[in-house]
């Protein structure tokens, strides 16, 4: 019987020569926050495609290792990968705390501020990471910045899109609709997405402040902190914390 660590070896020498080096780094990042997964515990699982690589990591790991865990999903997309794998899904009624959320993000900044969002799921991710004993993040390179320049996606009821906008134009925000295949992105929550571009955000904790205070804005993708932040790179993955 091969070892956990030998068989993540026989994982990581299957990588195709030509794979692309954005994916290699997002899979050796994810590959490195799963090794913080153990049987027993219970796991937020992010959205996205470094989300689903943690998720397809898993699967893996449940599938031919006996690893034992029972998760709760940030979108339909991850829940319906993860069922799909064979990890047993739960709502977080049936599991208000867990113990780590493996997430991606679209930058992260020196101070190890994030934006997520990018895939319109912010919302249930920051409540699934705000569930979790430990909120690991992992991306490849490209995301690291020394400041949070992305637009910000805010989730907001339909109800409210114009006074949001407005809002965000008072704030020195350009408030941009995200649409999908030529109509209105809609959320899993019913809501739609608008894509708030601040230039470099010098202070995104003042900025989240802000954002939330505006009725009709169900949540930004301005997150603060995680517990730790793999980094995945040609040489290797490296951990900020
Ligand atoms: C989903 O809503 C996002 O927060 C994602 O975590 C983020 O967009 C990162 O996505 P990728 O892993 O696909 O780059």
């Amino acid at each position: 019987m091969r070892t956990r660590e030998r068989q993540e070896d026989v994982c990581m020498e299957s990588f195709s020569i030509d794979e692309n080096t954005v994916r290699y780094e997002k899979r050796i990042a994810a590959e490195s926050a799963v090794r913080l997964v153990e049987s027993g515990m219970d796991v937020g699982l992010g959205t996205g495609s470094t989300a689903e690589l943690v998720i397809k990591r898993l699967g893996y790991l449940v599938k031919h290792e006996g690893l034992e865990i029972r998760a709760v999903a940030t979108s339909k997309r991850s829940e319906r990968l993860a069922h799909q794998l064979g990890i047993e899904i739960k709502t977080l009624d049936e599991l208000p705390e867990l113990d780590i959320c493996i997430d991606g993000a679209d930058q992260v900044d020196s101070k190890l501020n994030l934006i997520k969002g990018g895939g319109g799921a912010h919302t249930r991710e920051k409540i699934v990471a705000s569930s979790s004993n430990r909120f690991i993040v992992c991306v490849d390179e490209r995301k690291i910045v020394p400041t949070l320049r992305r637009a910000v996606p805010i989730e907001v009821l339909s109800f409210a899109k114009a006074p949001v906008s407005a809002r965000i134009r008072d704030l020195g925000g350009t408030p941009v609709l995200r649409m999908q295949e030529g109509t209105q992105f809609v959320t899993d929550n019913g809501n739609i997405i608008i894509d708030a571009d601040f230039g470099a955000i010098k202070n995104p904790e003042e900025l989240a402040v802000l954002l939330s205070q505006i009725p009709g804005v169900v949540e930004h993708g301005i997150f603060m902190r995680p517990t730790e932040v793999h980094v995945g790179e040609r040489k290797g993955v490296r951990i900020l914390s």
